[in-house]
């Protein structure tokens, strides 16, 4: 008999109900227990299941993306990123033509990852989310990972620009490592691509690039 469900987001239970009502209505608590599966509900004792259902918050659903949403990809990276020709480590990626992921929540499309599929490594070329902090780019990243296992990769690979301050911690805590320092990379992108900002993030101005890779 299904004992309580709880809310999940960000990986994390926010929240815990009991079922069946105690006393003829839905009785209901919220408490924040982080990973935790321990709970108390007015000194009762509750019992959890071990399968815990995802209820109530908004799903977040990623996939790969279909032609049909090639448009808005492109839209986006016109807006984020300038123009779909991506440069990393001098060279340039027409990440209009690359095979992408998209976070959906509710009917929306709320994230984008662009990917190379490498020979024996992924790479995500871009990486946007469009509700923050609400683990969208987690969810991206996480299924990158499931694409580069699922094709035998060595590695998930990424550049960021140096002003990238958010993202350079951002992957870190998501067990990337620091590969390598590719100096003036973006000085150089600047002259075919002179869209690219001279000050980016932060207030810093963009001229290096780190390259960023997680183990398969
Ligand atoms: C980097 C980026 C993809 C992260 O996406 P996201 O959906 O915010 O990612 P998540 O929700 O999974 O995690 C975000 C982190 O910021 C924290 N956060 C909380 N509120 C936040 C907010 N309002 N804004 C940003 N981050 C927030 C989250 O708690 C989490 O912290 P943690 O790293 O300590 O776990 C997103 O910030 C983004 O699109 N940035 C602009 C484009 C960019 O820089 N792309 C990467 C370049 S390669």
């Amino acid at each position: 008999m299904l004992t309580s469900i709880a809310c999940r987001a960000n990986g994390n239970i926010n929240a815990v109900w009991s079922l069946p009502p105690s006393d003829g209505s839905w009785h209901s608590f919220l408490q924040p227990v982080g990973n935790t599966l321990l709970g108390r509900e007015l000194g009762r004792k509750l019992i959890y299941l071990d399968v815990l259902f995802s209820i109530w918050m908004p799903s977040l659903l990623v996939r790969e993306g279909l032609e049909v949403d090639r448009e808005w990809a492109m839209d986006v990276l016109v807006r984020e990123w300038h123009g779909p020709l991506i440069e990393r480590a001098d060279e340039f990626v027409d990440a209009g033509l690359l095979p992408f992921l998209v976070a959906e929540s509710e009917g929306s499309r709320v994230g984008l990852a662009t990917l190379l599929l490498g020979p024996d490594y992924v790479e995500i070329i871009t990486l946007n989310s469009f509700s923050e902090g609400n683990g969208i780019g987690t969810a991206l990243i996480e299924s990158a990972a499931d694409i580069a296992r699922s094709r035998g990769a060595v590695d998930l690979r990424l550049f960021t620009t140096n002003d990238n301050i958010h993202a350079i911690g951002f992957y870190q805590r998501r067990g990337f490592h620091l590969h390598a320092l590719h100096r003036d990379t973006m000085t150089r992108a600047r002259v075919l691509k002179p869209e690219i900002p001279y000050v980016g993030r932060s207030g810093i101005v963009m001229r290096d690039e780190l390259e960023l890779r997680i183990r398969i």
